[in-house]
Formats: C-alpha cells, structure tokens, sequence
C-alpha cells in the first residue's frame, strides 16, 4: 500500500432530537462517499449525551453503520462517563464498567491496534484514566506490550481526551481538569509513549481545531463534527469551527489537512441547548 488515508471525525454527538447535528454527520457522509479513504476513525462523543438519553447510542450506531468505508471507534466521555478528577467538580457521570461494556457492544473494542503503510496505529480509551477499574490497568499494560510489538515502526495514537494544553507538566486546574488526561495517568502514558517512536497523538473532546508539536510528536485535535462551544462557556484555544481531519500516511512520513465537508455549517451549543428548553 502506497499511502494510506485516515479521516478523523469526532464530536459528532448524534441524537434523533437534534436534527442540526445530524444534518452535519450527513455532510460528511457525503465527503466521505466522495473521497473515499481507507479508514474512518471517530475519536469520541459519538452520541450526544448517553447518560441522559441511552437511545443517543443506538441512534450514532445507526448513522455510522450507514457509511461507506470501514470505521474505527473511541469512546468519548458523553459515550461512557467521564475521568475523575483531583481538582474540580466530581464529573456528573462517572465512567463506569456498564456503560464501558455497552460502548464495546455497539462498536467494538475501545482499544485497538493495526498497523498500515508502515506505521502502528493506536486507539486508547482516555476515559478509564484514573478511573481504578480493571480496564486501566489492563489497557496500560497492553500498551506497554504493544508498544515493543511496534518494532520500531513510527506510531500513531489516538483518543478522545488531549494529553495536555502545552506540556506533560502542565498542573490540573480545577477550571480545565475535564479537558485532558489526568495527572497520573498522563505521566504514566508519557512515560510509555516514549519507549516507542511516537509521531502523532490525535485527539477531539475540546470541540476546537487545533495543531502543534512538542518535542517531535505533532499534536492534531481535531474539531467537533457537529457543534462549536461559545467562549462564553469555554476558553478559546484553538479554532473555533465543525470540521475534521484528512491524514495520508506513508513509510516514514504523514500530511494532515484540516477541512470541513462542503455544506458543514458551525451550530452552538447554544442554539441546541435553546431549542431543547424551548
Ligand atoms: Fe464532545
Ligand atoms: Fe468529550
């Protein structure tokens, strides 16, 4: 295989009452149809909120069987519950062994590995971090030993929650703690990431576009397929647009091209969160 083309969509956060939501899902549909890559992978937040609506599940499931090219799955933290933190609010849904299990029913493993065009790729599940179930531990050693079976090749990880803002030592802040991989696990997930030649970590969960390198990995977040969050209610990071993320990877080397699908409009979490109380 000569090069092989990955779309990272993320944050698609599908649910039959949110018809705005959907109708960008089936913008993508369509560039997905039309330009056909070898791999869809979406990062997260397939539903909207499952802890409130479990039905969002079935219904992202629904609207993902549909599409044309083969997909890859990680949960997000409206998937499956979100991380414990030390600092903040205690999440209002925990993750949790259930709804981890009925994720893995619907979509298949939240870790995985396959290797193409030369390259290892890696899907983590980020929200069992810090959580004390057994899927941690175990997750972290599979790592580990998937890591060694790399071989040397160039690595590709992904999952839902970004690492961090700027540095593996960034603190938690209470304000920001949902936002990335907690403390500890994230020293301990570093400190794996580094015993293989890791050149790209990708992830979603901010809902902003954005695209940096720290000590030679590059740092892809890929936007919301479906809405963007006002800075009223959340920092501005990055950029601020739906979207996704094209990657064409061959032996030794990767591009990334951030687009949107023709016809993907930028909705607000505001407007979704009026028409609901309205
Ligand atoms: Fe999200
Ligand atoms: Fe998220």
């Amino acid at each position: 295989m000569p090069q092989f083309r990955l779309m990272q969509i993320s944050d698609t956060h599908l649910a039959r009452r949110h018809p705005e939501l959907t109708a960008n899902f089936d913008r993508i549909r369509d560039h997905i149809d039309t330009t056909r890559p070898d791999l869809v992978i979406n990062s997260g937040d397939l539903a909207f909120d499952v802890a409130s609506s479990p039905d969002d599940l079935a219904f992202a499931k629904s609207l993902h069987e549909a599409l044309p090219v083969a997909c890859r799955y990680l949960p997000g933290n409206h998937d499956i519950g979100d991380n414990p933190t030390e600092l903040g609010p205690a999440p209002s849904q925990a993750v949790n062994e259930r709804d981890r299990q009925t994720f893995i029913a619907a979509f298949g493993e939240d870790h995985w590995r396959f290797d193409a065009a030369g390259w290892c790729f890696i899907g983590l599940n980020s929200l069992v971090m810090n959580s004390g179930l057994a899927g941690e531990a175990e997750q972290f050693d599979w790592l580990a030993s998937e890591l060694v079976g790399a071989n040397g090749k160039p690595v590709a990880v992904f999952l839902h929650k970004p690492v961090f803002l700027n540095t593996p030592e960034d603190p938690e802040l209470a304000a920001s703690a949902i936002r990335y991989v907690p403390p500890s696990p994230r020293r301990r997930l570093v400190d794996l990431l580094r015993t293989a030649d890791v050149r790209l970590i990708a992830s979603g969960h901010v809902h902003q576009r954005r695209d940096f390198t720290y000590r030679h990995v590059r740092h892809v977040w890929a936007p919301s397929a479906g809405f963007i969050i006002s800075d009223a209610r959340q920092d501005r990071i990055g950029i601020k647009e739906a979207g996704l993320v094209e990657y064409r990877f061959q032996p030794d080397s990767f591009e990334v091209r951030h687009i949107r699908a023709p016809g993907q409009i930028d909705v607000d979490l505001d407007e979704l969160f009026g028409r609901k109380a309205g």
